[in-house]
């Protein structure tokens, strides 16, 4: 018996194909808080948003229905998720990685995941990039419970090198040759919607964690499942609980992140054709 899920995938597939005019993408690019300005620089050629696409499922917060840019960045091919799902926002952790399954299966063959994190290292200078080295996803249902989707990979992927170390290598040098604040780190994702307490951001630090979030590392998971590479980079805008001084905003967040970028966006865009060339 053909199962549902994966039905519904192969159709929002099928159709998001086909509003693209067929464009067939090399590396799938998934935008964080303030990296907008990278659709700017993108030569786009079709956009589809969530809600055209049949059986997508549908945001839940006014305003912020997403969509998919298809085009060229330095001559790649490819895919942007304007808008990505959260499980805060109430969908099935399945339905949050439909999006990169279907990129996947559209033929992106990389992933490069963006996000806007808190810092769990009191070092760290805010905002700033870290890239992303490993992940913990101990506190977040795992996206391959269920029946195995034995087309895309086996029922127990390996996660040993889920983040490309030659793709890591190259955002390093090129965002220190552009002067960018850098480090690199474990990204632990958390459910949210309510940020952390200081007891928690204090145990994510000691657990080995570097930046706490509300999304990727499930992303990463399926990515990796069905064979994708995967990168990823974190926006730090804002101290852990605790670690910072005053109480947390979303508005912080997004302030520190649009400081920073414009030349966030600059990184990803001129590492997107390195990245296809490795
Ligand atoms: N915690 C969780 N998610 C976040 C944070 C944070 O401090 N900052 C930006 N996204």
């Amino acid at each position: 018996m053909p199962d549902p899920y994966y039905d519904k995938l192969l159709r929002c597939r099928d159709a998001v194909a086909q509003l693209s005019g067929g464009f067939e993408p090399r590396l799938a690019l998934v935008l964080g808080s303030g990296l907008g300005s990278v659709a700017e620089t993108m030569d786009v050629r079709a956009r589809v948003p969530y809600s055209e696409v049949e059986g997508m499922p549908v945001s839940t917060v006014p305003g912020h229905a997403g969509q998919f840019l298809f085009g060229y960045i330095g001559g790649t091919p490819v895919v942007c998720m304007q808008g990505r799902l959260h499980y805060y926002e109430g969908y099935d952790v399945h339905d949050v990685v439909l999006p990169t399954r279907i990129m996947g299966l559209l033929g992106a063959k990389t992933l490069f995941l963006t996000n806007a994190a808190g810092g769990l290292d009191p070092a760290m200078e805010t905002p700033s990039l870290m890239v992303i080295s490993d992940h913990i996803l101990l506190h977040f249902p795992n996206p391959l419970v269920g029946p195995n989707l034995d087309e895309l990979g086996p029922r127990f992927p390996d996660m040993s090198a889920v983040y490309d170390a030659d793709i890591r290598a190259l955002l390093k040098k090129r965002g220190l040759e552009m002067g960018l604040p850098m480090s690199e780190g474990v990204y632990v994702q958390l459910t949210g919607p309510s940020f952390e307490t200081p007891t928690e951001v204090r145990l994510l630090g000691r657990m080995g964690g570097g930046a706490v979030g509300m999304s990727t590392a499930c992303e990463a998971v399926a990515a990796r499942h069905m064979g994708m590479r995967v990168c990823g980079i974190s926006c730090i805008t804002n101290k852990g609980a605790g670690i910072s001084q005053h109480a947390l905003t979303h508005e912080e967040v997004v302030e520190a992140g649009n400081l920073i970028g414009p030349r966030f966006s600059a990184l990803v865009t001129s590492a997107i054709p390195e990245i296809d060339r490795l």
